[in-house]
C-alpha cells in the first residue's frame, strides 16, 4: 500500500502526536560535564576557543560540580593543569595531584555525583604526548630543535605565531611541521605510570576510570592495577575508539596539552578505518573495560552505530571541544539557532547508539530540558 493511503504526514500534525511518536528522548541522566582543573584559588578563566567552559581552582569546580548536580547531571569527567609538566607525567599519579585533589574535594563537598577520571599523561608531560618517548640516541632533543627552528624561521617571514597556552612556538610548529618520525612514544613503559594514575585516582575518590591515551594493553594494565589495589569494584570506561582528530584543538589549550612536536597519529586511530574501530573496542573488551566510549561524537556517528549493533555494553560518545566551538562560533555570529543546533546534534548522537554522553553542553541542555 502506497498513497494516497499511506501519509506519514498524519503522525507530524502537531507537537503532541510527534512528541508521542518519538523514538528518542534525551534527558540530562546520560550527561557527563567535563572539567578543567587548575591550581589556586578562587580562579575561572575562560578558554578562548571555547566559550562558556573554564579552567577551575578546586573551590571554584566545587561550586561547579554543585550546579551541575542540581541540574540533575549525574556525572563529572575531570581533567587537570598541573603547577608543573615533567618527562614522567609526575603530576597525573601524585596522590597531591590536582586532579586527585579536585576529586577528594568534590566527593566530600557533592556527594552522589559520579566522578570520573580521564587517565592520560598528555596534560602532565613536558613535551605533551601522552606516552613516555623515548629519548635515546638524541632524536627527542633533535625534533624538539627542529620545531623550534622552524618557528623561528615563521617568525624571520614575518608570520604571526599564535600562542597556544604556554606553549607558543612548539605547539605552533606541531601543527604545521612535517611529523618527525624519530621519536617513540614507547608502549609498555607508559602503562605503568597509567596504571598508578589510574589507582591514584581511585584512592583519591574517583567512581570510574577512563583511559584516554590509546597505548595498547593500557586496560589490563589498569584492570589488574585497580584489582591488585583493592579496587575490584570500580569501573573502566575506555575511551576504545580514539581517533587522531583535528577537533581536539580547543580541548589542547583547555588543558594546555599539544604535543610540541609530531603528532598522536602514532597512538590515536586513523579516521578513515571503521573495521579498525570495531577491533580497538573488541581488545579492551577482552581486557577487561565494562564500558566503551567512542570520540569524537558527531563526524563518527557510523562508528557509534556499529558499536552499538555489535556490542552489549554500556556505550559512550564524546562530543569533543572542537564540536562544541564550531557550534558555539556559529550561534555567536547570528549564522546558526544555538539551543536548536545544540539538542539536535546530542540527539543525533543518542539516535546513533549513545547512551552515555560526554558534552560541553550537559549544563545548558539540562537547563533546556529541565
Ligand atoms: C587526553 C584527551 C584529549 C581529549 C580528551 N582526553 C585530547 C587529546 O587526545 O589530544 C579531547 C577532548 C576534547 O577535545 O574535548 N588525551
Amino acid at each position: 500500500m502506497a498513497f494516497p493511503t499511506d501519509r506519514p504526514r498524519r503522525l507530524r500534525r502537531s507537537e503532541s502526536l510527534r512528541s508521542f511518536v518519538r523514538e528518542t528522548r534525551l534527558s540530562p541522566e546520560g550527561f557527563v560535564y567535563p572539567l578543567f582543573v587548575c591550581p589556586g584559588e578562587g580562579i575561572r578563566k575562560e578558554v578562548r576557543s571555547m566559550p562558556g567552559v573554564f579552567n577551575l581552582s578546586v573551590d571554584e569546580a566545587v561550586k561547579e560540580c554543585g550546579e551541575v548536580k542540581a541540574l540533575g547531571i549525574p556525572s563529572v569527567i575531570l581533567f587537570g593543569l598541573p603547577e608543573e609538566k615533567d618527562e614522567m607525567a609526575t603530576g597525573a599519579w601524585d596522590p597531591n595531584g590536582i586532579v586527585q585533589r579536585a576529586a577528594r574535594a568534590i566527593k566530600r563537598e557533592v556527594p552522589g555525583l559520579l566522578l570520573m577520571g580521564d587517565v592520560c599523561l598528555c596534560e602532565y608531560m613536558s613535551h605533551g604526548h601522552c606516552g613516555i618517548v623515548d629519548t635515546t640516541g638524541g632524536s627527542y632533543t633533535k625534533a624538539r630543535q627542529e620545531a623550534d627552528a622552524f618557528v623561528r624561521e615563521l617568525e624571520l617571514q614575518g608570520k604571526r605565531v599564535i600562542k597556544v597556552g604556554s606553549q607558543s612556538a612548539v605547539a605552533t610548529a606541531a601543527a604545521v611541521a612535517p611529523a618527525s618520525e624519530e621519536y617513540e612514544i614507547m608502549n609498555d613503559a607508559t602503562l605503568e605510570l597509567l596504571t598508578k594514575t589510574a589507582v591514584a585516582q581511585a584512592e583519591a575518590g574517583m567512581d570510574i576510570i577512563a583511559p584516554s591515551d590509546m597505548m595498547d594493553g593500557r586496560v589490563q594494565a589498569i584492570r589488574n592495577g585497580l584489582d591488585a589495589a583493592g579496587f575490584e569494584n570500580i569501573p573502566v570506561l575506555s575511551y576504545a575508539a580514539k581517533f587522531a582528530s583535528g577537533f581536539y584543538g580547543p580541548f589542547r589549550e583547555a588543558a594546555d596539552s599539544a604535543p610540541h612536536f609530531g603528532d598522536r597519529r602514532s597512538y590515536q586511530m586513523d579516521p578513515a578505518n571503521l573495521r579498525e574501530a570495531m577491533r580497538e573496542i573488541e581488545l579492551d573488551l577482552e581486557e577487561g573495560a565494562d564500558m566503551i566510549m567512542v570520540k569524537p561524537a558527531m563526524p563518527y556517528l557510523d562508528v557509534i552505530r556499529e558499536a552499538r549493533s555489535r556490542y552489549d555494553v554500556p556505550l559512550a560518545a564524546y562530543q569533543v571541544s572542537g564540536e562544541y566551538a564550531m557550534i558555539k562560533a556559529a550561534a555567536l555570529n547570528g549564522w546558526i539557532a544555538y539551543d536548536r543546533v545544540m539538542m539536535e546534534s546530542l540527539l543525533c548522537i543518542q539516535r546513533a547508539g549513545a547512551s552515555i554522553m560526554l558534552t560541553y553542553f550537559a549544563k545548558e541542555a539540562a537547563r533546556l530540558l529541565g
